[in-house]
């Protein structure tokens, strides 16, 4: 939507610039003209590359030491959220898998995968896989899954359908995210004081 907007003001500026050209082609004889294009055409491009790295589609997530993919263990495989992220029904913190719970399948599964060898190098040194956080929510907000989860929010709701990614596309929790949907199911507006803390 964005980009079509952004595509029909560009379009529109095109042409206006266009006309005034037109009709001012006497003040841009001599050096101005030539002056006057370069800096046009250093500000379409510039117009032009912006649209062309925030077309979606284009977006395809933060980039993991691990090329661990959503759509292949909870969509294909069809493994449930809460056996990686166990934590999530009772703690501020869901919880990353760690290398261990990994490895209790990938023992067997494709065990000889370049991708499985990095892993136990990961576990045999006992560094934790620096997993790259892909969401993001301001620092001074307290957001607990607990109370949401109980209300049956599908993690959906709130992930987008995270088992047909491959890399999760996270994305910067607004308050205005938070708000729209407390307005929507009815849910504690004048809580600031409990997520502001
Ligand atoms: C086999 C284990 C596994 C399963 C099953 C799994 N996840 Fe994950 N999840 C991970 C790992 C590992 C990461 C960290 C790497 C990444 O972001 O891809 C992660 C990251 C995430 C993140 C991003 C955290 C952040 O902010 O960086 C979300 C959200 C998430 N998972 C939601 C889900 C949901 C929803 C499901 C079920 C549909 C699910 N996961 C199923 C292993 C799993
Ligand atoms: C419950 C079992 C299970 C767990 C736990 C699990 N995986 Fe997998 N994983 C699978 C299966 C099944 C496949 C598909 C294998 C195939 O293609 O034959 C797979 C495939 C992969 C692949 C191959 C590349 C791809 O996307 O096809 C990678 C890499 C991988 N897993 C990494 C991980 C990491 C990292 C973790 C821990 C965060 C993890 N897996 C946890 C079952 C699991
Ligand atoms: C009401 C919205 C909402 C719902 C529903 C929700 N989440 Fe989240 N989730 C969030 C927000 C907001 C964050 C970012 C929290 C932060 O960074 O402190 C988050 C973060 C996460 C993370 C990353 C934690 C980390 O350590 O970085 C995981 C994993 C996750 N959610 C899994 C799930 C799973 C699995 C479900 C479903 C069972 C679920 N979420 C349902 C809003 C939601
Ligand atoms: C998809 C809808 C949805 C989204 C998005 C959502 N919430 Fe909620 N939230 C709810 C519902 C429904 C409840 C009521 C739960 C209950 O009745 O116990 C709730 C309850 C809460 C509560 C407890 C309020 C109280 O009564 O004390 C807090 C705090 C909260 N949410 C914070 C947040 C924050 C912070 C965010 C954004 C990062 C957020 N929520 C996003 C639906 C949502």
């Amino acid at each position: 939507m964005e980009i079509l907007i952004l595509t029909i003001a560009l379009t529109v500026l095109a042409i206006a610039t266009a006309i005034l050209a037109f009709r001012y082609r006497s003040w841009l004889s001599g050096n101005r003209g030539p002056l006057l294009l370069s800096a046009a055409a250093v500000f379409f491009v510039l117009a032009f590359l912006v649209l062309f790295y925030r077309t979606p589609g284009t977006d395809i997530g933060v980039e993991q030491p691990i090329p661990f993919s959503h759509r292949v263990h909870a969509g294909v495989k069809n493994i449930q959220c809460r056996y990686c992220h166990p934590y999530v029904d009772y703690s501020n913190n869901p919880g990353l898998p760690p290398v261990e719970k990994c490895l209790h399948c990938h023992n067997y599964i494709i065990a000889n995968h370049p991708w499985i060898k990095e892993e136990h190098r990961y576990y045999n040194t006992r560094t934790p896989t620096p997993w790259r956080k892909a969401n993001y929510l301001a620092e001074h907000v307290l957001f607990n899954h607990q109370r949401h989860i109980r209300r049956n929010l599908a993690c959906k709701e709130c992930h987008g359908q995270v088992e047909r990614m491959d890399r999760i596309r996270g994305k910067y929790f607004y308050m205005q995210f938070c708000i729209q949907c407390h307005r929507r199911l009815n849910a504690n507006l004048g809580c600031w004081l409990a997520c502001h803390s």
